[in-house]
């Protein structure tokens, strides 16, 4: 019996994690709006919660951004744990570290505050309180908090700061181990957070090509979950007003970072964007920004605005019709082109945001003596994902030299 038991559980994880794309992720409740990170504290009480450990990094707390959630938890005599540690690319010492923190001070939530590294880092806290026995490496890949009978699990809470990553409607936490040069995602339907808070308050500090470099990430996971076979009448919903929410708004708050309607719509389009990630997943543009941006350290949101027009060029006729539509969706059409010909007005609206927002289409850094680890990594990446049309090794040189320039 006991040989058995290890590969029917590997095969039952594997057809779960095939199962995301059927299986829509629990919906998280929203509390939105200019200062709603005040009532945060409320609602965690609400919920039980004794204790959270909010989850955050130095940045932000030397900005004072989590003084109105501070003076909030003081309003109501709730106290917490504050770990401010996190990194911008989360490690395990991070994971490990809040996690003790949390144990430590007898904890009972998590409340992910900021990029989505802290979010992401809080979400990976809450599957190690699960799996107490598991350490943060070993939860890496697809259920295994969930799997066998959990633990209770800790309440989640995402604050979002940037309009950008989606992770706090994402089922999973990208974790880096700087040790074996290597990172990895825990991949987990209970990881998903359960309340999330959109204050575009929380955004109006954001620098414009920060702004525009996590306007750019929001804006390609619309995409790729709508022209991937990934996507579904839902997610085409919310990735058609992702899209076109950002066209219409990155100006005016690339221009006016304090304009808080045009950021209440980036951030609203963002979480819209992150919906579409976590039920249609990505195609190839983010492994490519994953494994460029982790080898060069270069921002996620830089990567993916110089890779996602060259990806697109390449999927030609297999995206065309639906990368057509989104032509449609941002006026960049008319009647009389063909789909071909709206694709190329779609992807050329790209490049023009990438010009106007300074972010580079070439990426010199790159290596040509990197590219057969680039591409290693790239197919490893993509196996799981419903890309339009498949890459050989050959066709993901071709970018590379693109991109190099
Ligand atoms: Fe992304």
């Amino acid at each position: 019996m006991m040989p058995l038991r290890k590969p029917l559980l590997r095969a039952l994880k594997t057809t779960m994690a095939y199962s995301m794309y059927l299986i829509p992720p629990q919906d998280s409740v929203l509390l939105q709006g200019p200062g709603s990170i005040k009532k945060l504290p409320a609602l965690i009480r609400a919920q039980g919660v004794r204790k959270p450990l909010v989850v955050t990094d130095a940045v932000l707390m030397e900005l004072k951004l989590l003084d109105g959630l501070f003076a909030a938890f003081d309003a109501i005599g709730m106290s917490y744990t504050v770990y401010d540690g996190v990194q911008p690319n989360p490690s395990v010492d991070n994971v490990e570290d809040a996690y003790r923190r949390y144990q430590g001070n007898g904890c009972d939530a998590v409340v992910g505050f900021g990029g989505g590294s802290s979010m992401d880092c809080a979400k990976v806290v809450a599957g190690r309180v699960v799996r107490p026995n598991l350490t943060t490496d070993q939860l890496g890949g697809y259920f295994k908090v969930m799997l066998p009978i959990p633990k209770k699990l800790p309440r989640i809470f995402a604050v979002p700061t940037t309009a950008g990553t989606g992770a706090e409607t994402t089922s999973a936490g990208v974790i880096t181990d700087p040790k074996k040069n290597t990172k990895y995602t825990v991949n987990d339907f209970l990881l998903h957070p359960h309340f999330i808070v959109l204050d575009p308050e929380l955004t109006l500090g954001l620098p414009p090509f920060f702004t525009a470099i996590t306007a750019m990430d929001a804006l390609s996971h619309a995409v790729e979950g709508y022209i991937g076979s990934g996507h579904c009448r839902e997610s085409d919903i919310y990735s058609e007003a992702a899209v076109r929410m950002i066209f219409e708004n990155i100006d005016r708050v690339y221009k006016d970072g304090k304009d808080l309607a045009g950021r209440s719509q980036m951030l609203l389009a963002s979480y819209y964007a992150g919906v579409v990630l976590n039920r249609a997943l990505t195609g190839y543009v983010h492994p490519f920004a994953h494994k460029i941006g982790g080898m060069y350290h270069l921002p996620h949101g830089r990567v993916i605005g110089a890779v996602m027009p060259l990806v697109f060029e390449y999927y030609g006729s297999s995206a065309s019709r639906r990368l057509g539509r989104l032509a449609d969706v941002i006026n960049v059409s008319h009647p009389d082109m063909s789909d071909a010909q709206k694709a190329a007005a779609f992807i050329e609206a790209i490049r023009g945001f990438n010009r106007a927002y300074g972010i580079a289409e070439t990426i010199p850094e790159l290596k040509e003596s990197d590219f057969a680890e680039i591409a290693h990594s790239i197919h490893w990446e993509c196996i799981p994902y419903p890309v339009p049309k498949i890459m050989d090794d050959k066709d993901v040189y071709a970018i590379l030299r693109r991109l190099k320039g």
